[in-house]
């Protein structure tokens, strides 16, 4: 699996990103012509900015288990696991035939199902702070719908969100306020900084309806919460009558009942998505009975809350099987030992000898960053090394290792202990190879 890069040019790091560069492109002919092909009808050839990047993006053809394939047919093992979506890996046999199932009874029935009610219950049995529940198509939209049903169950309009953050789409602040972002009132508070949210908090009084927080920063690379910020933030939004929104769409694997299990912490309200769907598209919001029954449709004052394919079969049988099956609390802990293991072992090869490159996150989820010193905020993340970063992410790529280009890994079941031997060998080579330029 591990290919040897021919002479990096490592003078400096411009020189050895554009060799980089360069044999990337010349090992990628067939990713570089669907790209081309794909300009003509998508602006930029992509309709998902993540996971765009120069030269062009590879393009994957084919995965199973923890392995991928990309066009000009070259093996990689997956650590990208689809965002924290993949975490089955690739065509799991359980899911594949809870899928096939629905396929025989056929789908898009416009009606109740047999399977939401029993995926609803297995999500309420696993997080401890889920009361009741409701599905959505994707993260975003979940949040979305938390947020707005936030906003009127207390009759207040502004939403707290945390510099940094990232809640979907239409709620992204890795750099303040987005153009695309939905058009809320958002107060933009320092991630980690209690003191500076206590303040905020404050300030909004009696117009604040909800705070929302990811219990781990996912987007800006893998940035932990402190227990300690998250307590002021449950404390606080009590004083004054606001809700509290954990967004657990990634974290929620953190543990076998998500980051708020490993914390006791309560939120009013939680969002999930990703692998919960079993690899199908997902999203679902809960918590306290009594904010969520106000989507009870008996009662004469029920909220509505639309979505054709809010409970789409496909979604809800796969996800049955994975919570039951697979992903159960057992598996749960094992594969945070399994990413806990890992990012020590990447730590040791590389931050702990004093390099500028280390590895953040909790369990199965990890990011490199190019820069020394801890990382609590975006601004702490901010300060590192980009071009380090693309330098990263093509080597592994020519060694047949596949990560997100943002530096982020999220583990999947089928990964075994070698694929992780492989990841260790190929970040030491990286530093042995570039050691000069992460001095
Ligand atoms: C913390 C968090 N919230 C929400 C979302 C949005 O989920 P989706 O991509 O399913 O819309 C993501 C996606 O990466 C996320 O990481």
């Amino acid at each position: 699996m591990t290919r040897t890069i021919a002479h990096p040019a490592n003078a400096d790091i411009a020189s050895a990103l554009t060799e980089a560069r360069a044999d990337f492109v010349k090992r990628n002919p067939k990713s570089q012509k669907l790209h081309e092909d794909a300009c003509g009808s998508l602006p930029g050839g992509n309709t998902r900015t993540v996971l765009f990047y120069g030269p062009f993006p590879v393009t994957m053809v084919k995965g199973q288990g923890a392995n991928l394939w990309d066009a000009d047919g070259k093996k990689y093992i997956d650590f990208l696991g689809e965002y924290t979506a993949g975490i089955y890996g690739h065509s799991h046999p359980v899911i594949r035939k809870a899928i096939d199932r629905a396929l025989d009874d056929g789908i898009n029935r416009g009606a109740h199902n047999q399977m939401e009610g029993k995926l609803a219950a297995l999500i309420c049995a696993r997080f401890p702070t889920i009361e009741l529940v409701r599905f959505t198509n994707s993260g975003t939209e979940a949040n979305l719908m938390a947020i707005t049903l936030a906003r009127a169950f207390t009759g207040r309009k502004k939403v707290m969100v945390f510099d940094g953050g990232y809640h979907g789409g239409i709620f992204t602040f890795h750099d303040g306020n987005s153009p695309v972002n939905g058009p809320f009132d958002f107060v933009i508070a320092p991630y980690n900084d209690a003191e500076g949210t206590r303040k905020l908090i404050a300030e909004a009084g009696k117009d604040l309806a909800v705070v929302a927080v990811e219990p781990m920063q996912g987007g800006i690379g893998c940035i932990a919460a402190d227990a300690s910020f998250l307590r002021v933030l449950r404390e606080e939004t009590q004083k004054i009558g606001a809700l509290l929104l954990f967004d657990e769409v990634m974290t929620s694997r953190l543990s076998p009942g998500g980051m708020q299990a490993v914390l006791g912490i309560t939120p009013d309200l939680t969002t999930l998505g990703k692998y919960i769907g079993g690899g199908m598209s997902f999203g679902a919001f809960g918590g306290r009975a009594d904010i969520m029954s106000r989507f009870d449709p008996r009662r004469a004052d029920a909220l509505p809350h639309a979505g054709t394919f809010n409970n789409n079969i496909l979604t809800m049988s796969a996800g049955v099987v994975g919570l039951e099956r697979l992903y159960t609390p057992e598996a749960a802990v094992k594969l945070n030992a399994f990413g806990d293991r890992l990012r020590d072992r990447l730590n040791a090869a590389t931050r702990d000898k004093g390099l500028n490159m280390q590895f953040t996150g909790i369990g199965s989820m990890i990011c490199v960053h190019f820069v020394k010193g801890v990382i609590k905020s975006a601004k702490d993340a901010k300060k590192a090394n980009k071009d380090l970063g693309e330098l990263f992410f093509l080597d592994l790529l020519a060694r047949g290792i596949y990560i997100a280009r943002r530096g982020m890994m999220a583990l999947s079941l089928p990964l075994t202990e070698a694929d992780g031997d492989q990841l260790v060998a190929a970040v030491e080579e990286f530093v042995s190879s570039r050691k000069r330029l992460l001095q």
